[in-house]
């Protein structure tokens, strides 16, 4: 869906620049053509050979190189492609872009370019969660700048932590979306994620430990495949991914409310931990100790199921509506008979038994419900969950 496409790839200095090769060859494959920029730093990771021969095309390196100026000048080169993807995106590359520098040929580009930007950032941990760097991130996506990664893993340094640079296929995707050619695009996909808060009274609420990252990774694997996504979250702790409609939602009726008004959609995916009860004498003022010792007692009124709701619609449902089933035993017939009951048409089941480190862990062993029955996924990052969930959701609507 790419065919035809040039991209100009920008590969700066770091280790995971050898991955931009493998990327050329994906880009190739898909029928895209790439023009290469390699950084002075970049080519101490990569030869230009190497990136130049996989490229099928010459590669482009300093700026007063350009002695083809009359051939293409660094203004035509930055605007010749359809979208100018970054990877490795380094630290340096990044501050530069955020400055607005141009002293040499990789960040004049940069800030020539009326195409669409794609960045695919890895360094250190450490620089990564650097203020400095945070404040460039917000100064690009401010910008519009796309982002894809990185990944939370091992590093060539030796340490651990998010920093590693988004794998060849991840990148792959995320051009596609760039490029307006995933397979989801046109597609509107509502998702729900985080915990839901419920009132006692002003000051105090009853609330769970969802963190958000299973739904906000699943967000942004859809947002990947090109769908509008709209992403009604709970007070979660994971911030909502870049490029979809962030509506933000306080408690489960608040999320039924907000789930309604974002339809139709075309899928719907709930993975939020919706409370099941909600304190049904919420207080308007904040409870006071009456000095007699005596706890005040909380009534429970059951929420609404946002899940069984949408399922069940009679019209404007949407095609295909996802829930999700963490259980501790008997995960496969607890999951099938919660779709039955719920009468949605996939659940996502996981056990999230203490020994499996899934809960609050980085990786996730799911197993797919559908009428075609249980499909055991292999254990795997989240964020490879959420991509291949995304693209079974965009086989099931193509
Ligand atoms: N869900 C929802 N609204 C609710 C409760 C749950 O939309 N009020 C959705 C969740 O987002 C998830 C699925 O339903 O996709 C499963 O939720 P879960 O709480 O596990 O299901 P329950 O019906 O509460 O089953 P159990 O009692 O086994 O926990």
């Amino acid at each position: 869906m790419i065919a035809g496409k040039q991209v100009l790839l920008i590969v700066g200095g770091g280790i995971a620049a050898y991955k931009a090769l493998e990327l050329v060859r994906l880009l190739h494959k898909a029928g895209a053509s790439v023009v290469p920029v390699l950084t002075r730093a970049g080519a101490e990771f990569v030869t230009p050979l190497s990136l130049s021969a996989l490229a099928g095309a010459r590669i482009y390196s300093e700026l007063f190189d350009l002695t083809d100026e009359a051939e293409m000048g660094h203004i035509q080169l930055s605007r010749s492609a359809d979208l100018v993807v970054v990877a490795p995106a380094t630290a340096d590359l990044m501050a530069k872009m955020a400055a607005g520098l141009s002293n040499d040929l990789a960040s004049t580009l940069l800030l020539a370019t009326d195409k669409r930007v794609l960045i695919a950032p890895a360094m250190n941990v450490r620089m990564w969660e650097h203020p400095a760097t945070r404040r460039n991130l917000a100064a690009l996506t401010g910008d519009g700048v796309q982002v894809v990664g990185p990944n939370a893993g091992e590093m060539a340094c030796g340490e651990y932590g998010p920093g590693r640079m988004a794998e060849p296929e991840e990148i792959l995707t995320a051009i596609e979306a760039a490029l307006g050619a995933g397979p989801l695009r046109g597609r509107h996909v509502v998702v729900t994620s985080g915990p839901t808060h419920e009132p006692i009274d002003p000051v105090r609420y009853i609330a769970n430990r969802s963190s958000g990252a299973q739904g906000a990774a699943i967000a942004a694997a859809l947002v990947a495949l090109g769908a509008r996504v709209s992403f009604v979250t709970g007070p979660a702790s994971v911030p909502p991914p870049q490029g979809v409609d962030v509506l933000r939602v306080e408690t489960a009726q608040e999320m039924l409310a907000a789930v309604e008004a974002a339809l139709p959609a075309d899928a719907a995916v709930f993975a939020a931990a919706v409370a099941d009860w909600r304190v049904a004498n919420a207080a308007g003022q904040k409870v006071k100790k009456d000095g007699s010792g005596r706890a005040p007692a909380l009534e429970f009124a059951e929420n609404p199921d946002i899940l069984a709701t949408v399922s069940k619609m009679e019209t404007g449902r949407p095609k295909l509506v996802v829930g999700f089933a963490a259980e501790t035993q008997d995960v496969v017939a607890h999951a099938t008979a919660k779709r039955a009951r719920k009468g949605c048409d996939w659940i996502v089941a996981n056990d999230v038994s203490a020994g499996t480190g899934i809960m609050g862990g980085t990786e996730n062993a799911v197993t797919l419900i559908s009428d075609g029955g249980a499909e055991e996924w292999p254990r795997m990052a989240k964020q490879a969950v959420a991509r291949r969930l995304a693209e079974r959701i965009a086989e099931a609507l193509a």
